[in-house]
């Protein structure tokens, strides 16, 4: 590297707050964050204009590998382009419940209820079907591509929470039809489906606990 391939350097903008605001903040999020919940049962109203548009700015902001930003975000509210999404992942979801998945994982999800019926997909307002970008004619080779696309993947969800939207981190098996419904390229792998809405009015979501702090966090 020379002194000509070096970025220019800005001044970092930070607000350095009271140590008592940033507890209580910290401590605000946390609740906020504990009370997002996977839903798969939406109600059909639309969206505001301009929250998706925003969630995803948020997302991608998310700090990438050599900065290679590797993420593309479709979005689906075409109810016929839903509909084929619902149907193409239907069919794989049936062969995965019905065949392809091995018994422990059946095992592994059978308390959440799931089976191969996908209405969600097609009653959720929007539907956004990220991918990772890996190298193609228009775009260069990435570094930590997982890694940078589920950090994305965490701030939109985060920010569709906050938002006060509800979404799933939905995961067809396998995933490649996603290319042909979304019409994207070869070098462009999906990564997660997310239909995002509002629950529907009698949803209902699995009583869950989550670890608590003292078994995920070590201090030395
Ligand atoms: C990578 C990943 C893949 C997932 N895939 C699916 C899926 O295909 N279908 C589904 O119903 N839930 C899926 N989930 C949602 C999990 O079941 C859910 O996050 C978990 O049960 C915890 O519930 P909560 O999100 O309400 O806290 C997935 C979650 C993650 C993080």
């Amino acid at each position: 590297m020379t002194d000509t391939d070096l970025l220019p350097k800005v001044p970092i903008q930070h607000d350095r707050r009271p140590p008592t605001d940033m507890v209580r903040e910290a401590e605000a999020f946390a609740e906020r964050m504990a009370r997002r919940r996977s839903v798969r049962d939406f109600a059909g109203d639309a969206l505001p204009d301009g929250v998706i548009e925003a969630a995803i700015r948020a997302a991608s902001t998310a700090p990438s590998g050599a900065n290679v930003q590797p993420w593309r975000f479709v979005v689906l509210t075409d109810p016929a382009r839903k509909r084929r999404l619902r149907e193409a992942a239907e069919a794989e979801e049936r062969a995965f419940y019905d065949r392809r998945a091995s018994p422990e994982w059946l095992g592994a999800i059978a308390g959440l209820g799931t089976d191969w019926r996908k209405p969600f997909l097609e009653i959720a307002p929007a539907v956004i079907v990220v991918f990772e970008v890996h190298q193609g004619p228009h775009s260069p080779k990435p570094y930590y591509v997982k890694e940078s696309v589920g950090i994305a993947v965490g701030l939109l969800i985060s920010a569709l929470h906050h938002a006060g939207l509800v979404t799933l981190t939905h995961t067809p098996n396998p995933m490649r039809f996603l290319n042909e419904v979304c019409e994207r390229p070869p070098e462009e792998r999906p990564y997660v489906v997310m239909p995002v809405g509002y629950p529907a009015p009698d949803a209902q979501v699995p009583e869950l606990t989550r670890k608590p702090l003292d078994e995920v966090m070590i201090r030395w």
